[in-house]
């Protein structure tokens, strides 16, 4: 296991199962845990590019319940950005005020491009529609306190399985744990090619389908994700797709009762809050349970945690 201390959390890929399950590890440690000299005197840079509340803010929680300090912004047009400075800048002169940074940005390969920049660690909080790294620590450890286990589970990825980058990353993690995958899309919104590609190398069973209903008694677990409006090119194309899917009551009639379901949030229509207070759903949790994740990552790559 390589150690964690300076390193980066650019993709899960860059994860061995040994790794990802002591970060799971770590932040068991770090649940309800508040100590406001562990990160004493570290200063964390946040920069969003585009809109967060959880990622953003988990964060920050988590600095600030380990005695570090934020500083940043998520509002890029507020920045030297607008006056045309480039991103490789930008990092330079943040790891200059800092000692760790958190960055999500609407372009794939961003949060790379920013680590060969800087010299402190940078934790991808998002690249477009690419990767989201932390977010698949939070959701896996949300399985697992779940479940009890992560290893061999029927997991249903639902929705925008195209633009989800946390579905990429899930997927991509879930191999590791011999997870059989049934990917519920509309034929517009299937898994990229690449995702498909690694999961044929690696020998995981998968399904493509469409069958909501006819999939879900299946499940151990069913991710269910936003179609995301912002990630299409053209309007019309979404138009054509929102609303397919709807995880509700009446889809709960079909389900095996130890199935937990999970959503990276925000929600739109895809998930009725009628179901929030039903066994079955983990959402809330889960969205909780990026602070100790969160804590822990940053604990690691700031050296205060093995
Ligand atoms: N799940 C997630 O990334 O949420 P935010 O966009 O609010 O950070």
């Amino acid at each position: 296991m390589k150690g964690f201390k300076g390193r980066d959390i650019i993709s899960i890929s860059d994860f061995s199962k040994q790794e990802i399950l002591h970060v799971l590890d770590t932040a068991k440690n770090f649940e309800n845990y508040r100590n406001p000299s562990l990160l004493k005197d570290k200063m964390l840079a946040t920069l969003f590019f585009e809109p967060s509340t959880r990622t953003r803010m988990s964060f920050e929680a988590a600095m600030h319940f380990l005695g570090g300090r934020v500083i940043g912004f998520s509002d890029a047009r507020l920045t030297s950005i607008s006056k045309g400075e480039s991103l490789w800048d930008s990092i330079r002169i943040v790891e200059g005020y800092s000692d760790v940074i958190v960055m999500r940005h609407p372009f794939e390969g961003s949060a790379r491009l920013a680590a060969e920049a800087a010299n402190i660690p940078i934790i991808n909080g998002g690249d477009g529609a690419n990767q989201h790294p932390t977010q698949t620590f939070l959701d896996l450890f949300t399985i697992y306190k779940s479940k009890g286990t992560i290893d061999k589970l029927k997991v249903g990825f639902l929705g925008d399985l195209k633009y989800g980058r946390t579905v990429h990353s899930l997927a991509r993690a879930l191999s590791l744990f011999g997870a059989e995958m049934y990917f519920i899309s509309p034929a517009e919104l299937r898994m990229p090619s690449d995702d498909i590609e690694h999961l044929k190398k690696e020998g995981i069973v998968f399904h493509e389908v469409e069958d909501l209903i006819g999939t879900c008694p299946k499940l151990d677990v069913l991710y269910t994700t936003r179609i995301q409006k912002e990630r299409f090119p053209d309007a019309a194309d979404y138009e054509k797709v929102k609303g397919v899917y709807r995880v509700d009551n009446s889809m709960l009639k079909h389900v095996k009762p130890e199935l937990k379901i999970l959503h990276p949030l925000p929600r739109v229509d895809e998930l009725s809050p009628e179901i929030d207070n039903s066994p079955h759903a983990v959402y809330f949790e889960q969205a909780a349970n990026g602070v100790p994740v969160r804590a822990a990552l940053l604990a690691l790559v700031l050296g205060v945690a093995e």
